[in-house]
């Protein structure tokens, strides 16, 4: 993967708040659609738009989403991660895994790929986008539990 993860693709702005938009994480789960669909409209250029709804309301929005594909930042304010929260890997059901902390992920090579609070890892082995979930767990009908 050659796109630097770690930096946004694009930022979306108002005065108050910048939503940061990384489309190599996102695994379409819909769950900003779901919370703002006046703000994030897949059928729209561009498809999210900062002044539909209040700072407040998009904070809460992004912070549904499952994969570190969206992210906010207040301009001016500094942002503190805190140390104490022990790291958090959760798997979704028929799903990835959502791991939440002070990450760094590291391909097969050896190299970083990113550095971030929160990221969907594939665990039905046909992301085409591995080591993260590109929603193709979805296509293939992959399922938890044993094989019957
Ligand atoms: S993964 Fe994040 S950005 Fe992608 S559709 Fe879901 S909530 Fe939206
Ligand atoms: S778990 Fe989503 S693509 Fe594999």
């Amino acid at each position: 993967m050659s796109e630097d993860l770690a930096k946004p693709a694009r930022e979306y702005a108002t005065d108050e708040i910048v939503v940061e938009w990384r489309p190599s994480l996102c695994y379409h789960s819909q769950n900003c659609i779901a919370a703002l669909p006046g703000v994030f409209d897949p059928e729209r250029r561009p498809w999210i738009d900062v002044s539909a709804a209040g700072t407040d309301q998009i904070e809460a929005a992004v912070a549904l989403c499952p994969s570190g594909a969206l992210s906010t930042r207040r301009p001016n304010t500094e942002t503190r991660v805190n140390t104490n929260d022990a790291t958090e890997v959760r798997a979704i059901p028929n799903g990835p895994l959502i791991l939440r902390g002070n990450l760094r992920v590291v391909g097969a090579d050896g190299k970083e790929l990113t550095r971030l609070q929160k990221v969907a890892l594939c665990r039905c082995g046909q992301s085409r986008n591995k080591p993260f979930c590109d929603g193709s767990h979805k296509r293939v009908g992959f399922r938890d539990g044993p094989a019957s």
